[in-house]
Order: C-alpha cells, then structure tokens, then sequence
C-alpha cells in the first residue's frame, strides 16, 4: 500500500512536529477498524492506549475474537505470530519486527524437532514463546496461565516433552508429579533475579509477598509466596490484603498493578549483576508510541506466516484455545 523503506524491522519516518500521538493513534484505529493489543511488559503509555492488555494468553483469546481488520500487536514476535496463523484473513503488524525473545531464540525448529524425533511415543508440549516452526512440531501449546492445567489433562502415564522454558517446565513437573522431558531453554530476564538481593529485600520489608513469574529459576520460585503467569500475579497482588510486593517478573507489569492498587506499593524484584541493572525486557521495549504511530499509519511492518508451517501451527494452538475454554481459564 505504501512504497516505505522497513529495512530497519520499523518504519523509520518522522513523525510531523507538534503531533499528539495519542490522538492521532485513536483517530487511525478508529478510521481503518485497527485494535491494539498489548502485552503486560509493554511501556505505560502503549498499554493506556492499547484496546485489549493481557497476558500472553489472553492476546491469543482476543485475537481469536476480534472482528478488526487489523491487529497491532505490540508485544513480541512470537505473540505477533500467533495472533496471524489465529486470524490468517487480518492483517496483523507489530511496531517493531526485532521484537524477539530469548526463550524462543534458545530453540531452534530444527533442533528441537530433532529432539522430537528421538523420542518416539512422546507427545510434544510447547510453550506459547516459540517460533510458528517449533508450533508446527507440537501436539499443544501451553502459556503459563494454563500449562498446570493442560499438562494434567493428559492421563499420568503419557510420555511428555516440554519446551523450551526449562524453568516452567521444572515448576510444572513439581507441581502434577510428571517427569516431562525438558528442553534446555531460559529467559534472559527472569533467569537472572538475584535470590540474594530478593533476600536482602524481604528483610527490609518483612511485610511484603514475593510474586514470581514461572520462568523464575527455582530458587525464586522456592521461596516466593505467588508463583504465577502476569496476568494471575495481578489478580493476586490485587485480590490480596497485603500492601506490599516484591515482583520477580518484568516490570512492566507494575504498571497495572499500579494502576489497579493505587495503595499499595510494589517494588521491582532486582536482577544479579551481569545484567543492565533493571528487569526490563529489551525485546518488548524495542515497541514505542512512536513506532505504533507509524506501523498503524504505513500498515508496516506485517506479520508474515509461511502457509505450510501456519496448517501444522494452527493445530497445537486451537488445541490450547479449546483446552482453556472448556476448562474456564
Ligand atoms: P505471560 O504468559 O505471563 O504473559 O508471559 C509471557 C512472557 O513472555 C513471559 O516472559
Ligand atoms: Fe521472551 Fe523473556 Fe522477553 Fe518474555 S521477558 S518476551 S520470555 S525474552
């Protein structure tokens, strides 16, 4: 539609001087039937102007329900993905393409369906942060708000590969009794939470709940009072007495938690020293206002699926979208 040069993964145009982006934002999507959905770890200003913001499961439910023509999904690439091989016919845009993922980058669709096949019988679970490719090698996808549950909905003797969060794979397996095969994969932010300085923390703030996102490693989760994908941290850290929390996920996610608890005080939970210093992820924040003012003005960068990988993707997917419905999650 329009000739834009997106070599750079965004539209790298200027945006006119004096431009209030908000509402030029809301006019586009009024004008072209255009939703945003936006992850939890997207910046305070993206999830204000977002239509839906949810957690990993929650964006593929909307997108699964949407009748928008377009769908910007700001969040990461495989989030983008998802939502495309959901609604094929729509167009789906993400601010800014090199919106990876550590996780999923930690297994590649060749490898993994090598893995795959050296363990016949085995059926095949992967978590929603990976490649359409690694999707088209799985019998269904999980998120973290409802992988405890699809886990258990296979009988106890099912031989299961999970992947690729080492992490969540663990915690699950503690949590059903199963002894999954995993796969060797992390998260580079919520890997690196400091199990000292959350310690030092809690002894400074005797009176605080520690909340922790399953691709915690397992120190964290050991000790923490709620382990729990972001949108079931929120609920929590809402639903509670306690006026405090200490929260080892990426904290982007204080920003609602903030918003719904005006009163209550949350403090981010503090990565180790080989890291920035601070638990943000740098993929999720590569997406601004600016480059969402862009992307809905040029309709790029898209999200392009290849057709053969999104037939088999398709499958794991709805898999997990059937599972959660009529479990209520
Ligand atoms: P949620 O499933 O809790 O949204 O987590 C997604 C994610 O990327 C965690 O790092
Ligand atoms: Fe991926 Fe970790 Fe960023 Fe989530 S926080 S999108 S798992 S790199």
């Amino acid at each position: 539609m329009f000739d834009v040069d997106i070599s750079k993964g965004y539209v790298d145009m200027p945006v006119p001087e004096g431009v209030d982006l908000v509402a030029e934002i809301e006019k586009m999507k009024r004008e072209k039937n255009a939703v945003v959905l936006a992850h939890y770890y997207q910046s305070g200003d993206i999830q204000d102007i977002a239509d839906y913001v949810g957690d990993s499961l929650a964006l593929a439910q909307w997108a699964a329900k949407t009748d928008a023509s377009i769908l910007v999904l700001c969040g990461v690439h495989f989030m983008g993905e998802t939502a495309k091989i959901i609604c094929p016919d729509k167009k789906v845009l993400i601010p800014d393409l090199n919106a990876g993922c550590s996780l999923a980058d930690s297994c590649p669709a060749d490898a993994f369906a090598e893995f795959v096949k050296q363990h016949p019988g085995y059926k095949v679970i992967s978590y929603v942060n990976t490649s359409a490719a690694v999707k088209a090698h799985t019998d269904v996808v999980v998120t973290s708000s409802n992988a405890k549950q699809i886990v258990e909905s296979f009988p106890a003797d099912e031989k299961l590969i999970f992947g690729p969060d080492k992490n969540l794979g663990n915690y699950i397996n503690g949590v059903t009794g199963r002894h999954m095969l995993l796969w060797d994969g992390a998260c580079h932010v919520h890997s690196q939470f400091s199990l000292e300085k959350i310690v030092a923390l809690k002894k400074q703030y005797p009176d605080a709940l520690l909340l922790a996102h399953p691709e915690c490693k397992r120190d964290i989760l050991l000790v923490a009072d709620k382990v729990g994908s972001t949108a079931a941290l929120l609920r929590f850290a809402t639903q509670s007495d306690c006026k405090r929390f200490i929260v080892a996920t990426e904290s982007g996610i204080l920003h609602e938690m903030k918003k719904n608890n005006p009163d209550k005080e949350f403090i981010p939970a503090p990565p180790d020293d080989s890291t920035c210093g601070c638990s943000e992820c740098n993929f999720m924040r590569l997406n601004t206002m600016k480059k969402l003012y862009n992307t809905l003005k040029y309709e790029l960068p898209e999200i392009v699926v290849d057709e053969a990988i999104a037939r088999e993707a398709i499958k794991p997917i709805r898999r997990m979208l059937d599972i959660s419905a009529s479990l209520g999650i």
